[in-house]
């Protein structure tokens, strides 16, 4: 396992059946577009959505932006159906919402293997992106991590985890603030991308523009986004500023020269710099390179 090198600040949501909505996501540049078919999409508009998907795949030209698609749960009546539309229009991954159990995401990467082999594909070419949105999810967030080297990134949805569990939600946020933090923390444990909570008000940037901070410090690496207006403000928050970027790589290079000099910790700028320092710093610089900040 090693932390993937995809840039995903933003992963755009539309409903799949909007091919309007998806020709709109492909202008913007957004990192990651996800193609819904799950609770985006109305009952009776499920096989529509996938006939749209497949459609857009085949025909729209995405440019840089992943092609995401989210099925419905695994396990219940409409995945398996999903997957049998779609992956002969080869999407680049799949979100899997609310994913409980490590043998769901083991499902679905057997398909996968199958149908990779049966196509001539690379082998774990295709990606999964599971969605931990429940309390038990939450608890088992370890054995959805680990199910298959084909998860990449963990994402986690808050709404959908105050359902579940009766909480309230409250733009604070305490009430899902500990299973937040479960799912960034197991994701780099594991060497995972973690892709942070939806933010419902479509109007509110200022605030959008808050909870992104908060996510980034708590080392998410993205975050979903429900509307165009949101993609500008997450992928700005979770790209390294230039300042950021600047500060990093002054810590990088002291630590370079003091490590030929035979030093350990070492004084820059009255602050000392140890190797924590130089890992976040490390970290901030590996960021702007994927984000195309960096030369080279
Ligand atoms: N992706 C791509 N384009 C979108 C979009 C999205 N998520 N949301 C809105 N747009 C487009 C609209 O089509 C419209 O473009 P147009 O005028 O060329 O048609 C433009 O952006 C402005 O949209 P606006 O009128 O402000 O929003 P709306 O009232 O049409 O739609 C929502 C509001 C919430 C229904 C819509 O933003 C949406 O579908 N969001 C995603 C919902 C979803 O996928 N949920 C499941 C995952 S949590
Ligand atoms: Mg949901």
């Amino acid at each position: 396992m090693s932390p993937s090198s995809r840039l995903r600040r933003a992963l755009l949501f539309m409903p799949g059946d909007s091919m309007r909505k998806i020709a709109k996501a492909i202008e913007l540049g957004v990192d990651s577009i996800a193609m819904d078919l799950e609770d985006g999409v109305a009952l009776s508009q499920k096989p529509a959505a996938r006939r749209t998907i497949v459609e857009a795949l085949q025909t729209l030209s995405f440019g840089r932006s992943e092609r995401l698609v989210r099925i419905n749960p695994v396990g219940g009546e409409f995945w398996e159906e999903d997957l049998r539309a779609t992956v002969p229009a080869r999407p680049d991954g799949y979100i899997l919402p609310k994913a409980e159990f490590g043998e769901q995401v083991q499902a679905v990467a057997e398909f996968l293997a199958q149908e990779e082999r049966a196509r001539g594909w690379p082998a774990g070419g295709i990606v999964l992106l599971p969605i931990v949105e429940t309390a038990l999810g939450v608890m088992n967030v370890r054995e959805i991590a680990l199910a298959d080297p084909r998860v990449d990134a963990l994402i986690f949805g808050a709404e959908d985890l105050a359902g579940d569990m009766g909480a309230v939600r409250t733009p604070a946020g305490w009430e899902i603030f500990y299973a937040r933090s479960a799912v960034v923390l197991a994701a780099k444990a594991y060497r995972l991308q973690a892709i942070d909570m939806v933010f419902f008000d479509l109007n509110d940037l200022e605030g959008l523009e808050q909870e992104c901070r908060v996510g980034r410090q708590m080392a998410y690496d993205g975050k979903m986004a429900i509307h165009p207006r949101q993609v500008e403000v997450i992928q700005r928050v979770f790209s390294p500023s230039p300042e950021e970027v600047q500060a990093a790589l002054r810590i990088v290079r002291a630590y370079e020269e003091a490590q030929a000099a035979g030093l350990g910790a070492i004084a820059l700028d009255g602050r000392m710099v140890d190797m924590p320092v130089v890992r976040m710093a490390q970290n901030t610089v590996q960021k702007a390179r994927a984000a195309g900040l960096l030369g080279e």
